[in-house]
């Protein structure tokens, strides 16, 4: 069977994998990442606290390493992200409205311009709602208001004028109230002239919750916003242990998430949040659950996988 990149190709998207700068010299899964996928996300290595942990002080060995065995394997990569409220220093969430907004222009200034040319899209802003729709009330929000978000599409713009520019949210994936606040905000933000390419699509679900309604209609109508969409984090957790009913339910939602973005001509492709259930964040933030990859600990494949391949070659 073909790797899951080359049928992707031949549908016309990406299949990607988010990966970690310890993950990738694991001397089992490195080749995998080359094998299987045709672009990377960094999961950790392009955040603020990564980038900037001190304030002027720019870091960027971390993420260079994931840019240049991307280009080695011949993948694009996401860059991830320039403003969240997680992993962004003290003495950011330290600073007062003026500073902040200095500091915002600045760091991404830096970071855009440092990687200008090597990446294909940045999520410039993520996670700004809550899910009920509302905005998150983060540092950035209670300092800044929502301006904060048009001021750092605008910052991006100004520091690469190629790179597709990204809003990146969890929970968005079907139709509801964060998916409907997403879309008021994003259609606010192009009557504004902000200078936004796509909407990014988490989806991180789990068995437990249901399937997102109305996947593939979500995803439409923000293209019919003239907009690029992409599932940026995919992955599908259950309660641990598994068994051959929890990961024939997973097989379906992963299936059932590819067949969505396949029927949107402007889904531009797929990452999954990790290959290997080694790899997760999940357990670390939900005690319990897990196993939400599409390879096994020891790299096995999974019914997941086979769904995966399965519904991008078309069967
Ligand atoms: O780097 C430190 C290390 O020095 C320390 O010894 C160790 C001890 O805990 O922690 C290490 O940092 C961890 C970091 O990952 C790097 O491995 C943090 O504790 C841990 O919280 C952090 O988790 C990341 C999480 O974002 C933080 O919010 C996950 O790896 C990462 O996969 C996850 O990714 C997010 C996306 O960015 C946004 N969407 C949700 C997604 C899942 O939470």
């Amino acid at each position: 069977a073909d790797p899951l990149k080359v049928h992707a190709a031949a549908r016309g998207k990406y299949f990607g994998d988010a990966v970690d700068n310890n993950e990738i010299t694991d001397a089992q899964y490195r080749p995998l990442i080359a094998s299987e996928f045709s672009q990377l996300t960094p999961g950790n290595a392009m955040k603020w606290d990564s980038t900037e942990p001190t304030q002027g002080q720019f870091s960027y060995t971390r993420g260079d390493e994931i840019v240049s065995l991307a280009r080695a394997n011949g993948q694009t990569v996401r860059g991830h992200t320039l403003v969240w409220h997680q992993q962004t220093p003290n003495w950011v969430q330290n600073l007062d409205a003026t500073a902040l907004r200095s500091a915002l222009q600045n760091h991404i200034t830096n970071v855009v311009n440092h990687y200008e040319g090597q990446l294909y899209a940045w999520d410039v802003v993520n996670e700004a709602l809550n899910d009920d729709g509302t905005m998150r009330n983060s540092f950035w929000y209670a300092k800044l208001g929502s301006s904060y978000i048009a001021d750092a599409f605008r910052a991006a713009r100004a520091a690469d004028p190629d790179v597709k520019l990204y809003i990146n949210d969890y929970n968005t994936d079907g139709m509801g109230a964060k998916s409907n606040a997403m879309y008021t905000l994003v259609q606010s933000l192009l009557s504004q002239g902000v200078p936004i390419d796509g909407v990014g699509f988490q989806a991180h679900l789990a068995i437990q919750y249901g399937f997102p309604s109305q996947m593939q209609q979500n995803l439409q109508r923000f293209a019919d916003l003239g907009l690029d969409v992409a599932i940026t984090e995919l992955d599908v957790r259950m309660q641990l242990p598994s068994d051959s009913t929890k990961l024939a339910t997973q097989a379906t939602y992963f299936k059932n998430v590819i067949d969505a973005c396949l029927a949107v001509t402007r889904c531009v492709g797929i990452t999954t949040w990790g290959y290997t259930d080694k790899y997760s964040w999940v357990p670390n933030t939900f005690p319990g659950e897990g196993a939400a990859l599409l390879v096994d600990e020891s790299f096995r494949q999974k019914p997941a996988y086979t769904a995966v391949h399965d519904a991008l070659a078309g069967g």
